[in-house]
């Protein structure tokens, strides 16, 4: 154990005579998380469990104080940092993959608590499981780990909240509030893209007018795309009739298309969106095309991997959930991206059959 002084044994009790062996210093000893306490005054590692030491080791040496705060926290400058408190964060650190928390404790000690989230295997299984929809626990395995991180958040909040309701000021117990409440959307805003699961079940594939379809939905789009400054272009070749598609499902791949493209292309000069639309042999081909930030090869080897996201609010479900869709039309969708110059998604979809109407 590492515990470096005997009056800091146990740093939560506000007491030296607690007894030489703390019953809270064993339980974090055994427990499947990381526990470093820092001690603020004299800038030391208080206490930090095995499965921390084993995380946070040098070669044969251990980080120090600095090195921790540097690697962990590095936004924070005093204890009244409020911000960088209470916080879930996540670091790539030596081939694992670590979310951690940091919460002070009577202007003291910082409390880092830290799992190890690397899963890489699990979400690899995830994508699998997905392509054959045969087995499902992997996916609610996801789900539930996605609903957990907020809803434990939440409980954290109110009980931080709970305990010092009374000498809180108005403006924290807001604060806390306006937490609890940015997580509860966050869990509605991902039960709503789950929805999008049940709605490819059996596609009901039509006669889609092309030109009217497109004509419709950029209308539909392109206040929004305005109102944040981006140039929406559409080119239709007179070739191209009509599709061969479920109209609720199409209109979903194509919102999930521009709604990625439009937030690659946040704080991008001269941000535009082309949907140019074309007939290759049998097939509509549907180019969404964005000038924004692209992607390297590695993020794009995992774009279709359920919860892959690389934005603070995402869901990782879009491009899963849209290929899987274009699928069930019978079509299919190839990425071509850059770093920094853009990207082009193009769908194809089997074009409308001559003998049926619209
Ligand atoms: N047009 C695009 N330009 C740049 N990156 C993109 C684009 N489309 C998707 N991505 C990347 O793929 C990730 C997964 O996309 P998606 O499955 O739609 O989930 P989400 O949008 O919720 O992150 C995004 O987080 C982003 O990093
Ligand atoms: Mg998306």
């Amino acid at each position: 154990m590492n515990l470096t002084s005997e009056e800091h044994i146990c740093p939560l009790s506000n007491s030296k005579n607690s007894g030489n062996s703390c019953i809270y210093a064993e339980i974090m000893e055994t427990i499947d998380l990381g526990i470093i306490v820092l001690g603020l005054k004299k800038q030391e590692i208080v206490f930090k469990n095995s499965f921390a030491a084993d995380i946070f080791r040098d070669n044969d040496d251990s980080l120090g104080f600095r090195a921790l705060m540097a690697l962990l926290l590095p936004g924070y400058k005093r204890e009244s940092d409020f911000e960088v408190f209470n916080k879930n964060y996540v670091l790539w650190y030596k081939n694992r993959l670590l979310g951690y928390s940091a919460y002070i404790i009577s202007d003291r000690f910082i409390w880092i608590i830290i799992r190890d989230i690397t899963e890489k295997r699990r979400l690899e299984s995830l994508a699998e499981a997905v392509n054959s929809m045969d087995n499902m626990s992997y996916v609610f395995s996801g789900i539930r780990h996605e609903l957990g991180n907020p809803i434990n958040s939440i409980k954290m909040t109110l009980s931080v909240l709970k305990k010092n309701v009374t000498n809180y000021s108005a403006s924290s117990v807001e604060k806390f509030v306006d937490r609890a409440m940015t997580e509860i959307s966050r869990v509605e805003y991902l039960l709503q893209a789950l929805k999008s699961f049940s709605i490819f079940e059996s596609p009901d594939l039509r006669n889609i007018k092309m030109p009217e379809f497109l004509t419709r939905f950029i209308s539909l789009i392109s206040s929004d795309l305005h109102s944040s400054g981006i140039t929406i272009t559409r080119v239709l070749s007179p070739q191209v009739n009509t599709i061969s598609a479920d109209p609720r499902l199409l209109h979903q791949v194509m919102l999930n298309l521009i709604t990625n493209a439009s937030d690659a292309l946040e704080n991008r000069e001269n941000p535009e969106i082309i949907i140019n639309v074309d007939k290759k042999d049998e097939f509509v081909v549907i180019n969404v095309e964005d000038n924004g930030c692209g992607m390297s090869e590695e993020m794009q080897t995992n774009l279709f991997k359920p919860f892959y996201t690389t934005k603070p609010r995402g869901t990782g479900l879009g491009l899963m959930i849209t290929l899987k869709m274009i699928t069930q039309m019978k079509g299919n969708l190839q990425i071509k991206s850059s770093p920094d110059v853009g990207t082009k998604v193009t769908v194809s979809i089997p074009e409308g059959k001559q003998d049926e109407q619209t």
